[in-house]
């Protein structure tokens, strides 16, 4: 059994129509779809936005459907200055930035659980994703080819295609609409995207012993824009996140 989350409705929406469903649970306020995607046995369910939200939901998909895998899908908002709208992230690691201690200076990270006391190695904050799981993504990611924008969006002046990244996803309760919190994350994360569930999933996936997998498509820079190109491009980069999942469901 494969559990699937996202944590918008776009971002699962591909999904739930192409499911042959079994049956439909709700549990603390979730829907979760259990049938077939592909021959494969899985459980889709919408998260709902934050950590708390993400990780409820991975903790109930681990104990009450016995799931033995998580994929989260979604968007995200790009930091590497190389990301465009549309790029993939496989998630290599996922750190929380909002997790820490804060003294006049601002937040000094430390790795979700820990006491946020005394020093930590930022190479010591992250939570790794599956290494399998991350392997086969990465190979299955070199054969998708990826839409174009969709028409009517030359404005973003977009001079490449769409590419796909592996590297450190940051997570927090935190939609950053600020160029300066962008190049924070960077710079102290070496982040390529942000986003708001991935690390509370790959932490209850750590504390289960459970293998998951975290992809995501940038539908925004994290930018003063941010909130605008969202609206924009949440469906464009939603399916694109789904085009490499349903990839993946053929291999797992
Ligand atoms: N998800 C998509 N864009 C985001 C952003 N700018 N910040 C946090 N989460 C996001």
């Amino acid at each position: 059994m494969i559990g699937i989350i996202g944590a918008l409705e776009e971002e699962i929406n591909l999904l739930k129509n192409k499911i042959n469903l079994e049956k439909k649970e709700k549990i603390a306020g979730r829907n979760f779809y259990v049938g077939k995607l592909k021959e494969r046995e899985v459980v889709l369910v919408k998260s709902g936005v934050g950590k708390v939200n993400a990780a409820v939901t991975a903790q109930l998909l681990i104990t009450v459907f016995n799931i033995k895998k998580i994929i989260f899908t979604g968007i995200a908002g790009g930091i590497a200055p190389n990301l465009e709208i549309g790029d993939l992230v496989i998630a290599s690691r996922v750190a929380q930035h909002d997790y820490g201690n804060i003294n006049s200076k601002g937040l000094t990270p430390f790795k979700p659980g820990s006491y946020p006391f005394g020093e930590m190695e930022i190479e010591d904050v992250y939570y790794k994703v599956d290494n399998v799981l991350f392997n086969i993504a990465e190979k299955i990611s070199r054969e998708i080819i990826i839409d174009d924008l969709p028409e009517g969006t030359v404005f973003l002046q977009q001079t490449r295609k769409p590419m796909i990244h592996k590297g450190t996803v940051v997570t927090g309760d935190q939609f950053i609409i600020s160029k300066s919190k962008q190049k924070w994350l960077y710079n102290t994360f070496n982040a390529l995207a942000t986003e708001m569930e991935g690390g509370a999933v790959t932490q209850v996936c750590y504390l289960n012993k459970i293998p998951c997998l975290l992809i995501r498509s940038i539908s925004d820079k994290a930018d003063e824009k941010a909130e605008i190109n969202f609206q924009k491009f949440v469906n464009y980069a939603a399916s694109n996140s789904l085009l490499l999942v349903d990839r993946i469901l053929d291999c797992i």
